[in-house]
């Protein structure tokens, strides 16, 4: 019994000794396997070896997360989450309220988030006044992607209303272009709802259908006008999208086989990846929308893990990535611009600066609107309701008069 107490009492220091020298390390799941993704992906893993941390890799194809939140849910249930992972807006919500996260308040506290941070970011980086996620990125949503070659070749400047998009749109047409490459995926296709949802309605009218989900702006004749136009939209999406991931998308854009791609700004790190200059290669012009910007953002979570190691690493992560250096690096090759206030912008592009413009002025008019289909507001269940009854009726003949029916159904039912 001594000598197993002492053999026991030896392994403890041989084992403390092997953990002492371990380095943090950080298992990270994301979806950031896109060309331009991956690439701001590695700024983030090789600041992290940089400050001697082992970044163990997790990517899960699949644009958008869900393939990956899929992911995510089975290994937190089977008792093995990641150490670290990418989440968004509500899905942080979701998961600190069944108690799987960190709080990150210490660290918070000794870099003073509470002044690095816009409002408009706290709230999904807080749960109950405890900060359990640091926020990345702002990705504004609302944008159109061009290839000014294929404009030129129908003589058609960017649409700055959805009239002059459908013009340009059947021009195109007729010239045997693809007026606007589209991946059908349902989170794809949300995201042109919600641009369209903004562009027809206005930030009221958004947040009525949005936010507050009110059962009178759902079934309304301008719900009717935002199916019509996704009708529209979809007649002007080649017979291939169903299925298509957005960077192929994006791709189909850069080579000019289709004009337009109405997507956030990640598909502008696609373009940047590719070598192509905003403004001559590709250009990106505000959605048509009157007035407003949908807001998407994504942020680490450290999601609770018994390792030592990890949650060295844990501390480690947290601690580096509100870093100055790290955040304009990443955002540089993100397509985002910076979560953390007060980056200096210098280097970044004109789509950026229009951003970053474009989100103060709205800031200001109380005009900025958070993304449904990139989970800055609304529960996943709620979301649910919104791809599934948007997908259905773009990929069907559905009237507008049975897509708003059925959403409003599906939506307080969900609610
Ligand atoms: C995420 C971006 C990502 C995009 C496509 C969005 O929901 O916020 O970081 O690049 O999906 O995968």
């Amino acid at each position: 019994m001594g000598s197993m107490r002492l053999g026991l009492a030896a392994l403890a220091v041989l084992f403390g000794s092997i953990t002492s020298h371990a380095a943090p390390t950080a298992e990270v799941l994301h979806f950031w396997t896109a060309g331009g993704e991956a690439r701001a992906a590695q700024s983030l893993k090789s600041a992290f070896e940089a400050r001697g941390g082992v970044w163990d890799d997790a990517p899960v194809a699949g644009g958008g997360g869900d393939a990956m939140a899929a992911v995510l849910r089975a290994r937190v249930l089977a008792g093995v989450p990641p150490s670290v992972a990418q989440l968004k807006g509500q899905n942080i919500r979701e998961w600190a309220e069944v108690g799987a996260l960190e709080d990150l308040n210490d660290i918070a506290e000794q870099q003073d988030w509470d002044a690095l941070l816009p409002e408009l970011l706290k709230r999904s980086a807080q749960f109950e006044g405890e900060y359990v996620a640091v926020p990345l990125n702002i990705h504004r949503v609302d944008w159109i992607w061009a290839n000014p070659k294929v404009l030129d070749q129908v003589g058609v400047l960017p649409p700055q209303t959805w009239e002059e998009f459908n013009e340009v749109a059947d021009k195109l047409l007729a010239a045997g272009i693809i007026p606007l490459a589209h991946g059908g995926q349902p989170w794809q296709d949300v995201t042109l709802f919600e641009v369209v949802l903004l562009g027809i309605g206005g930030p009221d009218f958004y947040r009525q259908v949005y936010v507050d989900l009110d059962p009178e702006a759902l079934q309304s004749e301008t719900m009717i006008k935002v199916f019509d136009q996704m009708r529209k939209l979809s007649t002007y999406v080649d017979p291939s999208s169903p299925g298509r991931e957005w960077n192929l998308a994006t791709a189909m854009v850069m080579r000019g086989d289709a004009a337009m791609q109405i997507m956030g700004d990640w598909a502008k790190a696609e373009f940047l990846t590719a070598g192509l200059k905003p403004g001559e290669d590709f250009i990106c012009v505000p959605s048509p929308s009157r007035g407003g910007y949908i807001i998407n953002s994504d942020s680490f979570a450290m999601f609770t893990v018994d390792d030592p190691e990890q949650q060295a690493g844990q501390q480690l992560m947290a601690s580096m990535l509100l870093d100055e250096d790290v955040q304009k690096e990443f955002n540089l090759l993100k397509g985002s611009i910076p979560a953390r206030l007060g980056v200096n912008l210098d280097g970044f592009d004109e789509c950026a600066l229009k951003s970053n413009e474009d989100l103060v002025h709205n800031e200001a008019r109380g005009t900025v609107v958070g993304s449904i289909a990139h989970e800055f507001v609304q529960s996943g269940a709620i979301r649910g309701a919104f791809l599934d009854v948007v997908t259905e009726h773009f990929n069907t003949d559905m009237s507008s008069q049975e897509a708003v029916r059925r959403l409003a159904e599906t939506v307080m039912l969900a609610d």
